[in-house]
């Protein structure tokens, strides 16, 4: 009988859900804890540091506590900074990121005007500066960094219905015309931006294709589990068996709960796990 792997996904809020419903797709077997840091919340407001040494700490307690066989770092605000650092100080782990897919936006567009809409933090990035020399310098690439797109996400989650106002100032700065040629394809660059997929659709000033990379991230969980752990698919998880925690120590309200009840998290824990550290408040 293969074992069951054990897979934590790390995020600073509900954006993670997005790339956790792709890894439960592709590996059913895997058994997940999902991890908000929604004490932590927003990441893309963070300075460099902070947000490293808050992620650094976190994943001591959380690795002390689950032994994962997997971790997916399903944030792109704290992947583009804090995966050499976990590689190094846990080499036996495998860890997955996400990082603004720039290489399949510009391989994709046709009109050669691609936007990556982000948070502040990871616009900021060298890293994703670099992604835009190494794998865009054929296009022309606006970076938007918006302060409020993922917060509205999580209100929606938590059952709120987002103001098209709201959610339309936050994205107008990918829409770009110059003569006649225009934006083409959007890299969803932060994770909780998917979970407003249907509006951004249908707020869109003209059709764009909008690429979410959760499924990517998918692929490649599967192939490590695969390939590195020699874990071969098993039996199902029973849905309503994975697990979610909040650092914040707060109960998700119902609306949230049938949420994560829908996608699969039958069991909350309440863990505000930093609250001993001042430091990282
Ligand atoms: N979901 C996160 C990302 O992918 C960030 C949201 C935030 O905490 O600012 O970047």
């Amino acid at each position: 009988m293969p074992r069951t792997p054990h897979v934590l996904v790390f995020d600073s809020g509900l954006g993670g859900l997005t790339v956790l419903a792709e890894v439960m797709r592709l590996r059913p077997d895997a058994y997940c804890m999902y991890v908000a840091d929604d004490a932590g919340f927003p990441y893309g407001r963070l300075g460099e540091a902070a947000l490293v040494a808050r992620v650094a700490a976190l994943m001591v307690w959380l690795i002390g506590q689950f032994a994962p066989d997997a971790i997916v770092i399903a944030c792109n605000t704290a992947s583009t900074l804090v995966l050499p650092h976990l590689r190094a100080a846990y080499p036996q782990i495998p860890f997955v990121g996400t990082v603004p897919a720039i290489k399949p936006a510009a391989a994709q567009s046709r009109s050669k005007m691609i936007s990556v809409l982000a948070t502040p933090g990871t616009v900021a990035r060298d890293y994703t500066r670099e992604l835009v020399r190494t794998y865009a310098a054929h296009c022309a690439v606006t970076l938007v960094g918006s302060d409020r797109l993922a917060a509205i996400a999580e209100a929606s989650m938590k059952g709120e219905k987002p103001a098209d106002a709201d959610i339309l100032a936050e994205i107008g700065g990918c829409f770009v015309e110059d003569g006649a040629a225009r934006t083409d394809c959007i890299v969803l660059a932060c994770t909780h931006y998917p979970l407003l997929l249907a509006e951004l659709e249908r707020l869109a000033p003209w059709r764009v294709t909008w690429i979410d990379p959760a499924e990517a991230i998918a692929r490649r969980v599967d192939h490590v589990l695969d390939e590195d752990l020699g874990m071969v698919e098993g039996e199902p998880t029973p849905r309503g068996a994975h697990r979610a925690l909040f650092t914040s120590g707060i109960a998700p309200a119902p609306a949230l709960k049938d949420a994560l009840a829908k996608r699969g998290i039958g069991k909350i824990v309440l863990e505000p796990i930093l609250l001993e550290r001042p430091d990282l408040r």
